[in-house]
């Protein structure tokens, strides 16, 4: 891995975030020939800092990368992940896509708006749960599927996507786990995952291991 070394205005632009992040930020970039194949690992990273992408977040970005702030806005525009808005605690995503469709996706997500209250594509007024339909997420064979924090819940159906949304909102667990959402909440699973996450996701949104995108020591 080759050293970098950040320039007084990179190092001052990110003053602000935590040492891991500032320490994951250099680590980032030494891993590519142009600052700017950095911009998505690095707007995650501030999307962690600022609990979402924020105009300050991609102005950082913007001068880790030398990309303008509209280049920067553009990638985060472009990407669902990347949150522009505060979102809730558990963000519920369910896939409408055909295979889900085809297996009753639309009923699991009229459940959850209706069970929490809140309409797709908004957050509840306590902060505890968001709403949004998303995309195919790879997993066809166990549809419908339901995300919590981006864990994968397979086979969920209208009467199990209550019981989660209580769960979420009585329960308000630490950790959201895919394993114990699945055998709680799901049905059958398109395939025995080769990675355990037996820790689960960490909360709040953004939820997957922070910084372990990149290398294996990290
Ligand atoms: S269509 Fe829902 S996971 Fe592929």
């Amino acid at each position: 891995m080759r050293q970098v070394d950040l320039t007084a205005e990179e190092t001052s632009a990110i003053a602000g975030w935590s040492a891991e992040s500032r320490r994951r930020a250099e680590e980032i970039l030494s891993l590519y020939p142009e600052k700017r194949s950095a911009v998505m690992p690095l707007l995650y990273i501030s999307m962690i800092e600022n609990a979402y992408v924020t105009a300050d977040g991609m102005r950082q970005v913007g001068v880790l990368t030398g990309l303008s702030p509209a280049q920067v806005q553009s990638v985060a525009s472009f990407y669902t992940m990347y949150k522009r808005e505060p979102v809730g605690k558990y963000l519920v995503g369910v896939c409408t896509s055909i295979s889900c469709f085809l297996l009753g996706a639309d009923d699991v997500l009229a459940a959850i708006e209706d069970e929490s209250g809140v309409p797709d594509g908004e957050t509840g007024s306590d902060g505890v749960l968001s709403v949004e339909h998303v995309e195919c997420n790879g997993a066809c064979g166990g549809a419908p599927v339901v995300l919590v924090n981006w864990e994968m819940i397979e086979s969920v159906t209208p009467e199990k996507a209550r019981e989660l949304v209580k769960w979420l909102r009585d329960g308000q667990p630490e950790v959201a786990n895919t394993e114990e959402m699945q055998q709680l909440f799901g049905g059958e699973r398109s395939f025995d995952w080769g990675i355990k996450e037996p820790e689960g996701a960490i909360l709040p949104v953004p939820a997957f291991g922070p910084y372990g995108s990149v290398g294996e020591d990290s």
